[in-house]
């Protein structure tokens, strides 16, 4: 008989489900809460709020274009975090509330790793196939790590961010421009028909495989207020150089880190993921590394690369299959540090 995974996914500003048949993804439901654009962040109490409104509903809507009912679920899997205490509530109160009522396993997700092993849904890679151990470049709004990933649940940190993470120094250099929220896919835009090289924003030195972002906000920030001081429409004039260049810094930044993980490691192969991998300049910029040093780099479809519960529904179904279930008195990891269940 067939396993049918329900998944959902709450961690932040996404009320994401999804029914997968074993790998297959059958629906992924992702709504997305336009509370936060007037605040230019999430606002954590508007999100947990807006994840009650459409859980229920979600729900529906994804059993409906899955062409299931309830009864055919065989467990239903649940981000356990890292994220946001209300937002993860929500989501593992209505995920506890199924596995009670139709005596399902209940299976928590680490958000991060379900990130990565979004590659494993059937049909993402076709022509190419990961094969462990694999690098792993997490960059979302919350995270950015370089992994070395082992197995499907054994993962070694190699590098991480020291301080902001690259979406959140996206997002917040957005904030400065004036642009809307989540900034990364605004810049992304602009910074197309700009000039990257108008700019200079100074790159993080940091210890190696680490990362941090924080300081180019700064220098974002001064530049700005520096300009605007002999011309007020600074920023008008030079909207998508300054998109532009600041994009550029922080795409190279990933692009040094990544670099160094392939130098240490030896590894050909790396597998990006997290809303910032759907980054143009930064797809652009791996494959030329993989032209240039001779590896593969997986890229995931861009309803993969943000928060979506397909992909806890994956990492859901590789831990039905090893009988990994949690207990019902999960409480929320708001900071998830490694990677390892920790309901046993
Ligand atoms: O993975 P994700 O949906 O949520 C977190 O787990 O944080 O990532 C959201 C982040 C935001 O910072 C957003 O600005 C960024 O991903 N993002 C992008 C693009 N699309 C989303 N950043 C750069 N270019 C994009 N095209
Ligand atoms: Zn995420």
């Amino acid at each position: 008989m067939s396993v049918f995974i329900m998944a959902i996914e709450s961690s932040c500003d996404d009320t994401s489900v999804a029914v997968l048949k074993e790998n297959e993804v059958l629906s992924n439901v992702v709504c997305s809460q336009a509370v936060h654009n007037q605040f230019g962040g999430v606002v954590p109490e508007l999100a947990s709020r807006d994840h009650l409104k459409n859980i229920i509903l979600s729900i529906d809507v994804a059993l409906k274009e899955a062409q299931c009912n309830l009864q055919d679920i065989s467990a239903v899997a649940v981000t356990r975090g890292p994220g946001l205490m209300g937002s993860l509530l929500v989501g593992i109160s209505a995920a506890k509330s199924l596995s009670l009522a139709l005596n399902i396993p209940l299976i928590e997700v680490n958000h991060i790793q379900a990130h990565i092993l979004a590659h494993f849904i059937k049909d993402v890679h076709n022509e190419k196939q990961l094969s462990f151990p694999f690098l792993g470049l997490i960059v979302s709004g919350g995270h950015t790590q370089l992994l070395l990933v082992k197995n499907f649940f054994d993962y070694e940190v190699l590098g991480e961010t020291l301080d902001d993470a690259a979406g959140e120094a996206l997002d917040k250099g957005a904030k400065i421009l004036g642009l809307g929220f989540p900034g990364g896919p605004i810049i992304d835009k602009l910074a197309q028909v700009g000039n990257e090289n108008k700019f200079h924003f100074p790159k993080a030195n940091v210890r190696s495989l680490h990362f941090s972002f924080s300081g180019i906000k700064t220098s974002l920030l001064y530049l700005i207020q520096k300009e605007q001081q002999s011309n007020k429409n600074f920023i008008e004039d030079n909207l998508n150089d300054l998109c532009a260049s600041y994009q550029k810094v922080i795409v190279e930044m990933l692009i040094g880190g990544v670099e160094q993980a392939i130098e240490k490691t030896k590894i050909k192969q790396i597998a990006i993921a997290g809303g910032v991998s759907a980054n143009t300049k930064l797809r652009k910029e791996l494959e030329r590394l993989s032209t240039e040093k001779n590896i593969e780099v997986f890229t995931l479809p861009l309803k993969y690369c943000t928060d979506n519960a397909a992909m806890i529904g994956i990492a859901g179904y590789f831990k039905y299959l090893k009988k990994d279930f949690a207990s019902l008195d999960i409480m929320p990891i708001t900071r998830w540090e490694g990677f390892r269940s920790v309901s046993k």
